[in-house]
């Protein structure tokens, strides 16, 4: 493997943690691609939904994922603001994913092997040259096993459901607490038992509790520790040259 001048930012965590705005703010403080692969899986849902195929068909949609892989189906773009569109078959389909039920079924369709090893090469792909940061569930784990900096953001369930609500709500999906508390609980419970690559830390991620931070100071944490490996990269880099 060549030496990347930027490296692979990996962060993986559950539900709620407020990965999304982390990421999002971390990768425009850094200047780096963002890649949201949650949404991939999502879009799989979506387009598995579409095609009127069950997400508890494994075979199926194992197939009709490494189908939009070899058709290139799915895209990932960046949007003016630094964000992330996803392009199902040319649609943009960034709102339609982000339901309650594509989550469930975003879940439902990411415990199948053959779909995660049909989305495997398409999220490696994003991220290789690094300069990137990628969230996900097992980033640092599977992905990129060999990312230079590697994050575990999470929070108590508690707070994961509130924040998840209010995303909701702010979207205008009606929702109570206890509806989406139990929907988190459940995502947590299948995420964490699924066979193939559950989330789970990586031994080498800095975990960082976002309970009782604001978004801005989880993303200095995170940034200041990507800092570090730049600046370690770059050296070990100039030692290479001599
Ligand atoms: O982060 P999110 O809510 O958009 O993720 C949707 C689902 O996709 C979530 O239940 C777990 C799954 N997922 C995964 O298994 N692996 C990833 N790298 C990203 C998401």
């Amino acid at each position: 493997m060549t030496a990347r001048a930027r490296p692979v930012v990996a962060i993986d965590g559950p539900a709620g943690a407020g990965k999304s705005t982390v990421t999002h703010v971390v990768a425009e403080r850094l200047g780096y691609l963002l890649v949201d692969t949650g949404a991939i899986y999502r879009t799989v849902a979506l387009a598995a939904e579409r095609r009127h195929v069950s997400w508890d068909d494994g075979d199926g949609v194992a197939a009709l994922a490494a189908a939009l892989v070899a058709r290139e189906a799915i895209r990932l773009e960046r949007t003016a603001n630094g964000g992330q569109r996803v392009l199902l078959e040319g649609d943009d389909v960034s709102t339609a994913i982000r339901s309650l039920p594509m989550g469930q079924g975003a879940s439902k369709v990411s415990a199948i092997p053959g779909v995660r090893q049909a989305l495997l090469e398409l999220q490696r792909a994003a991220g290789r040259a690094g300069g990137v940061v990628l969230e996900g569930r097992d980033i640092g784990t599977v992905v990129f096993p060999d990312a230079e900096a590697k994050f575990f953001l999470t929070a108590s369930i508690e707070v994961r459901a509130k924040r998840r609500h209010d995303e909701l709500s702010a979207r205008g999906q009606t929702s109570s607490l206890s509806e989406v508390l139990s929907e988190v609980a459940e995502r947590d419970r299948r995420d964490s038992s699924r066979p193939v690559a559950p989330l789970k830390q990586a031994a080498d991620a800095l975990v960082v509790d976002s309970s009782g931070l604001t978004i801005s100071e989880v993303a200095d944490r995170i940034v200041d520790e990507v800092r570090r490996v730049e600046r370690r990269l770059s050296e070990k880099a100039a030692g290479a040259r001599g």
